[in-house]
């Protein structure tokens, strides 16, 4: 293949090998699908070529269109001879090659080939949804015509990945064939079906369309009305397989680019576009070396059987990692082993588990009596009780027994790095690796550098969080770090709205209506409400400046710690998990304020929404301007998977860029006027409003 060519084609005997080279992911950029028009009519136009095979370089087949390109500028106007109606009319037999990823605008390619093979690694899909468009090229028209319509829609409106094996009892896979030998298995087959006739063409295979009743389209449509609320991109998906089933292929084919060209462009798209680039940014160090060898991860062990010890353990052995699990007594142990258990039941229960994978994941985790058990293990996440003195007797305890170079993580929410790293003589060999409860579901991996990390410390840690199916983000040493310290504004001012007359069920619903799958209130009841009265206790000791909460307080001291004592901001009936507003709670409210003279007002959705998010905006720029961040992009990761932020709204920082950081800024001056100190507006949120920077697009002040 000549350098800087995107398609190149050669001749192995009778076949016709077309290879799609565009690193890393072959993605559809400008001069790819033109490529393969100029390859596919040198094919049909060779005598001695009696079938074709497409196959792609480096590590996958075609990861898709380039998202790079979509909203820039108007759409592109189509060319005038697409690559898949030249293969649709092609007298010859095009086989598509399958390694790596076919997703998007690369399974509607092989859609467009006659057959397709695949090796057991490979994975195919339309994840357009997930970028909040629809397949533009023909993928929702033909993929019900090759599959049926209701494994189509599945497809389509999950946007999943699917594995080779499942993709062929679809029916989307003819051949697998072995891995590692993929371009000479395709070229036999290709031999194998040169001369067959009629080619399968699938747009004219109607065959199945009848299956798309109008109750298919209709349930489909009721059951994603939760999840898909205030996003069009699902129901765009829905209509243009539907028309599949009632219009004929180009008519289809049509509306299925009308609705494309209009999502493409929609605020939804550019949001969710955002928060795919922010989630690869995060993962780039610019202070670290890409190619910092890493450390041994794989020989884990947990220290503490908690609730969060025990969700740790399970994320090692639900991605294959055999774990040692530890706590200060035995019953301590069995009680933690005995929660894990209970937790993969529950999966099981639910059909989200088979037995045999509870079983499997279940062998998976060790229980060991002592720290001296571990000693040869690779990394130890510590996960004990969050004091001092407790880390103290752990930490001293690894630096003696765990072997040189072992990695000592600490999965702690508040206690600062650099205190733990110093109960050992190996301060270079800590760091944090912060869970988000429930540790085994929620995906956001807090990775804290304190001042003494090694570098491959830091590196080994942002790998091992991908390793268990986690979006790795690093913070800076600062208290809360960067995703709770961000979030902690938010969780004072839901209160203080309470003390000027909100209701915890008026500001859920405003943040259940802006996307959030719970209230805020809600989840306080979810995790209990007893930890915040601790830390707002021991806080108010620390800091004489310290706002404190009567209300969240009082409710606490009524017995209310959430859903585990039946009620918290809400009441609970037995064996429901259902909020209901509850009376006593307006009750302490109203005499909460009215002791505390708190003038009272009505509050408009707008305000309650904004008075939430702008706090936290504003501590996070604080965060920033300490270099305790390295982007702003990485705190809307965060948000995305530490606290339920609705995705389509791309983050924090990208949703306040849509109000305007002009305009955020002035609001958060004029509170700092009506409120005092705690609106005080962070220098660095001005500067970026004198400049017009957006604030998503933010650099930490981050030492290098
Ligand atoms: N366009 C542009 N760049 C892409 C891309 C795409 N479709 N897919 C991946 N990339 C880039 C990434 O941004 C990343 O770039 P940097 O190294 O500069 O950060 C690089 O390729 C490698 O990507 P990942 O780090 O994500 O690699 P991975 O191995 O972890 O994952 C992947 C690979 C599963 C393909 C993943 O990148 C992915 O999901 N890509 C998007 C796939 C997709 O959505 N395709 C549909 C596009 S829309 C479409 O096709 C519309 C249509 O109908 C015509």
């Amino acid at each position: 293949m000549a350098e800087g060519e995107l398609v190149s084609f050669e001749k192995v005997e009778d076949i016709g090998v077309i290879t799609v080279d565009n690193p890393p992911v072959n993605a559809m950029s400008p001069g790819v699908p033109e490529g393969i028009v100029a390859a596919l009519d040198k094919g049909n136009a060779d005598l001695a070529v009696k079938a074709m095979v497409l196959i792609g370089a480096g590590r996958s087949f075609i990861a898709g269109a380039d998202i790079r390109q979509f909203g820039k500028g108007p759409p592109r106007p189509a060319p005038a001879r697409r690559h898949y109606d030249v293969m649709d009319q092609s007298p010859k037999p095009v086989v598509a090659a399958i390694h790596g990823y076919a997703l998007g605008g690369g399974l509607e390619t092989a859609l467009a080939c006659h057959y397709r093979v695949a090796v057991p690694s490979a994975k195919v899909g339309l994840p357009e949804v997930l970028i909040g468009i629809l397949p533009g090229a023909g993928g929702t028209q033909r993929l019900p015509r090759l599959i049926g319509p209701k494994a189509a829609l599945d497809l389509i409106v999950s946007g999943r990945h699917v594995p080779a094996e499942e993709a062929q009892k679809l029916g989307i896979i003819d051949e697998i064939v072995p891995e590692g030998g993929l371009r000479d298995a395709a070229i036999a087959f290709a031999k194998k079906i040169a001369d067959r006739r009629p080619l399968p063409v699938i747009r004219n295979n109607n065959g199945r369309l009848a299956e798309g009743t109008p109750e298919l389209f209709e349930g489909t449509r009721k059951s994603i009305a939760r999840r898909a609320r205030n996003q069009r991109a699902p129901y765009a998906c829905i209509e243009a397989v539907e028309a599949a089933t009632k219009l004929p292929f180009d008519e289809g084919c049509a509306l299925e680019r009308k609705l494309f060209d209009e999502q493409v462009a929609s605020e939804e798209a550019k949001a969710l576009r955002y928060a795919f680039f922010a989630e690869r940014e995060v993962t780039k160090l610019p202070h670290i070396p890409r190619d910092t060898p890493l450390r041994s991860t794989d020989n884990p062990a947990v220290v503490g059987a908690g609730t969060m010890g025990g969700g740790i353990a399970m994320s090692f052995a639900d991605y294959g990692f055999d774990v040692k699990i530890t706590d200060a007594t035995q019953e301590a142990l069995d009680r933690g082993m005995a929660r894990i258990r209970a937790n993969y039941e529950t999966s099981v229960k639910r059909g989200s588990l088979s037995q045999e994978e509870m079983d499997k994941r279940l062998a998976r985790i060790h229980p060991v009596t002592s720290i001296d058990d571990i000693a040869d293990c690779d990394v130890v996440i510590e996960a004990a009780f969050e004091q001092i003195p407790v880390k103290e007797v752990i930490f001293t305890k690894l630096d003696a027994v765990m072997k040189p170079g072992a990695l000592l993580y600490s999965n702690t929410s508040g206690i600062d790095i650099d205190i733990m790293a110093d109960m050992t003589k190996r301060p270079q060999d800590v760091a944090g690796t912060h869970f988000f409860a429930p540790a085994n579901v929620m995906k956001l991996f807090e990775v804290v550098q304190g001042s003494k990390s090694a570098p491959d410390v830091i590196a080994t840690a942002m790998a091992l969080g991908r390793k268990i199916g986690k979006v790795s983000g690093l913070a800076g040493n600062t208290d809360g770090f960067l995703a709770n310290r961000s979030r902690a504004p938010f969780s004072t001012e839901m209160v203080i709205m309470l003390e000027e007359g909100a209701l915890p069920e008026q500001i859920d619903k405003v943040m259940i209506d802006f996307g959030y799958p719970v209230g805020p209130f809600a989840v306080g009841d979810i995790s209990g409400l007893d930890i915040g009265y601790d830390t707002r206790k021991r806080r108010a000791e620390q800091y004489p400046n310290y706002r404190t909460l009567p209300i969240a307080d009082r409710v606490v001291e009524a017995g209310r710690l959430g859903q585990k004592t039946g009620k918290g901001w809400y009441r609970y009936e037995k064996g429901d998990r259902t909020p209901h507003p509850d009376p006593e709670v307006a009750e302490i409210i109203k005499k909460s304020a009215a002791e505390m003279g708190v003038p009272q007002h009505e509050f408009t959705n707008d305000e309650i929404l904004k008075r939430l998010l702008f706090a936290s905006v504003n501590e996070a720029c604080k965060i920033l301007d300490e270099g305790k961040a390295l982007r702003a992009s990485d705190i809307d990761v965060m948000w995305l998977h530490g606290f339920g932020f609705p995705r389509y709204r791309g983050g924090l920082m990208y949703w306040a860029d849509t109000i305007g950081v002009r305009e955020v800024y002035n609001q958060i001056a004029s509170w700092h006027q009506r409120y005092g100190e705690r609106w005080a507006p962070s220098p660095f949120l001005r500067k970026l409003a004198d400049a017009g920077t957006p604030l998503r697009e933010a650099k930490g002040n981050w030492p290098s």
